[in-house]
């Protein structure tokens, strides 16, 4: 078993950004410059709201943060949308998902300008991504790309199983691996909660992506001896044993899983952290007018 470490992986990716966005302010005098937007005081999403800005910070990006109390309405949100969108100083903004409920996500995601939706969300980028043509790649699946790339991973003709559909992560991850590209080139099995014999179709995987959110989800029986397992999930549960107050846990049950597989992400330390360079990515593409 080989640890797939997104934590060495995400720092040497990073010094890389790091590089091109000292050469893009030389040679156009900006920084790029991603803009977050959230809504509400949600535990996790603060939490990741706050690495993405530190991480923009600390790859020579310039980030500005947009907070909103949970009685922001629709209107005023959209307005604010349309704002960044004609700035020409902003090259990538996200909103923080989940929103509010009386907050339509669909209606929002569609006001974002397709050429700054750096979480690849918009349908216009989804439908680039099906027809394999330039788009911005959702920041968690072009992490599980970089990853496998990263390891030298040759996936052409492998047995994918994604389980979760969702269309942050297993939707999309599932186009991305049947793409004719590397990674890719697999045949993709998209399984989700309606799925008879999940454990028979899991246990065809030769890689097997988890992104359902729930706790040890994965158990060993369900997976075959040298699959390759990419984690997705992070499970937040308070803890007494942290400094933070909360602890982290995958989808997978990695001690009992771990084992048995070729190679595994942990949790922390791996699917997460690329996310991360994903997002960072995006956004020096944008800057450099790499897609549009
Ligand atoms: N909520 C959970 N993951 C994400 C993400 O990648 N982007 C945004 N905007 N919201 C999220």
């Amino acid at each position: 078993m080989q640890l797939l470490d997104g934590k060495y992986v995400s720092e040497q990716v990073k010094v890389q950004i790091a590089e091109e966005a000292s050469q893009f302010l030389a040679e156009s005098g900006r920084k790029p410059h991603l803009v977050a937007i959230l809504v509400g005081n949600d535990g996790g999403s603060e939490t990741y709201v706050a690495s993405k800005m530190k991480n923009c910070e600390k790859v020579g990006f310039k980030s500005s943060l947009y907070r909103y109390d949970n009685s922001v309405t629709e209107a005023e949100l959209l307005e604010k949308v349309r704002e960044i969108n004609a700035d020409a100083d902003v090259d990538g903004l996200i909103v923080q998902l989940p929103l509010p409920k009386h907050i339509d996500p669909e209606k929002v995601t569609e006001a974002i300008d397709p050429k700054k939706d750096v979480d690849g969300f918009h349908p216009i980028n989804l439908g680039r991504m099906m027809r394999n043509l330039p788009c911005y790649i959702p920041a968690t699946p072009y992490g599980i790309l970089l990853m496998l790339q990263a390891y030298n991973i040759d996936t052409t003709g492998m047995h994918c199983v994604v389980v979760g559909r969702s269309n942050i992560v297993g939707g999309p991850m599932s186009v991305l691996m049947a793409r004719n590209a590397n990674p890719g080139n697999c045949t993709v099995t998209l399984t989700h909660s309606k799925t008879k014999d999940l454990k028979e179709q899991v246990l065809q995987g030769d890689i097997i992506i988890a992104a359902i959110g729930k706790k040890n989800f994965i158990t060993a029986d369900m997976v075959k001896t040298g699959a390759i397992v990419i984690d997705v999930g992070i499970n937040r549960e308070t803890s007494t044993e942290t400094k933070s107050g909360f602890k982290l846990y995958g989808d997978v049950d990695f001690e009992n899983v771990a084992p048995k597989s070729s190679f595994i992400t942990p949790v922390p330390g791996g699917v997460g952290l690329m996310t991360i360079v994903g997002l960072l990515k995006n956004t020096l593409a944008s800057a450099r007018k790499e897609i549009y």
